[in-house]
């Protein structure tokens, strides 16, 4: 089980509705983006990739949320996406959501478990 646990960041680096934290995923021996937030308490990743087009969302290296701080915003044209979920919920990404990692947060570290394809 802890092999398959891949250390991200510590859970402070992930600040509530705020400064979240890059990182990169491996897919089939390619590198790909990927994030991690806080919300409400729970930590959720995606993949960094815009449903739009597969462009970066952040508007600045890490920050991920419109100035409400209830929603996800992409930084090229303002689509909008729910933190807990990734659910398309307005904009240019017309339904199609951001695609989820599985992090579990452990004794003050955030880990992604590799079982569900990403390493
Ligand atoms: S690239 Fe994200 S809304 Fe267009």
């Amino acid at each position: 089980m802890a092999e398959d646990l891949r250390l991200i960041c510590a859970g402070d680096d992930v600040v509530e509705a705020g400064h979240g934290f890059r990182f990169t995923v491996s897919v089939r021996g390619r590198a790909l983006p990927a994030f991690v937030i806080r919300y409400r308490g729970m930590i959720h990743g995606y993949l960094n990739e815009c449903g739009h087009v597969p462009a970066e969302l952040d508007w600045q290296p890490g920050e991920f949320f419109d100035s409400s701080k209830l929603y996800l915003i992409c930084s090229i044209h303002g689509a909008l996406y729910a933190p807990e979920s990734g659910r398309c919920l307005g904009g240019r990404c017309q339904g199609k959501g951001l695609k989820p990692l599985v992090l579990r947060e452990i004794e003050g570290n955030i880990y992604l478990d590799r079982q569900y394809g990403y390493g």
